[in-house]
């Protein structure tokens, strides 16, 4: 998703034309498990698509994100939308995660950010999620996924062929499907309560909860 975000100001319209408009329902499902004066971190914000409806659905916010430019949009809209006091935005890397208080958030979720992010970042930051989300919080992710079927696999890497090339092309970058999400997440210590593919299995809905053990 790169080739958007080097253009940020056309990144929200971009990644709904990319994906057929179903991140827009994809977003709207996964922030259903978001409740009242929950404390949320969102985690590469970028223009603040996952991070505003939390804050409609009466969230306290913070967002962060390397790229400086995708959070500049993200201010401005929080303006717009009078939604400045619910909203922390922050210009820093995955790499700083634990920056944060232990406990500090309810639900820590991400869209299209690990898919950005290689396997040594997803799993440090899986780790560190743990000492930031109180027991029983809730991680949200809505990504990019490799298929499990070999025959969706084959589908998804036709499909991604010439999309991958032209972002090459553009940028020299790419972000890459995650293989073994459930696998990596349950991994790492949570319990998995809902995952939701689309029809070619290569974008998720996962939810899971974090349980802080006694041991
Ligand atoms: C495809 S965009 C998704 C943005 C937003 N979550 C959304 O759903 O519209 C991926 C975002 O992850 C951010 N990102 C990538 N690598 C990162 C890192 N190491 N630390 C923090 N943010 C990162 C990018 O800057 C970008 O804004």
């Amino acid at each position: 998703m790169k080739v958007l975000e080097s253009a940020p100001y056309r990144y929200d319209r971009g990644i709904k034309i990319l994906t057929l408009g179903r991140i827009t329902k994809s977003y709207d499902r996964i922030i259903e498990n978001i409740q009242e004066n929950d404390r949320v971190l969102d985690i590469g914000c970028g223009t603040g698509m996952l991070s505003f409806r939390a804050i409609l659905k009466g969230a306290h916010v913070t967002g962060f994100d390397i790229n400086p430019e995708m959070l500049s949009i993200a201010e401005k809209r929080a303006k717009e939308l009078d939604a400045k006091d619910k909203l922390v935005l922050i210009e820093m890397g995955v790499a700083e995660i634990d920056s944060f208080e232990k406990n500090e958030f309810d639900i820590v979720m991400s869209g299209l950010c690990f898919s950005e992010l290689s396997i040594d970042e997803t799993n440090f930051v899986l780790d560190k999620i743990k000492g930031i989300i109180k027991s029983g919080g809730l991680l949200l992710i809505a990504d990019e996924v490799k298929p499990q079927s070999i025959l969706k696999r084959i589908m998804h890497f036709l499909i991604r062929i010439p999309l991958v090339i032209f972002t090459y092309i553009l940028t020299q970058t790419t972000s890459r499907a995650i293989s073994g999400l459930e696998q990596k997440v349950e991994s790492a210590g949570y319990i998995i309560t809902a995952t939701k593919r689309n029809f070619l299995g290569n974008f998720i809905e996962l939810v899971a909860r974090y349980e802080e053990s006694d041991v």
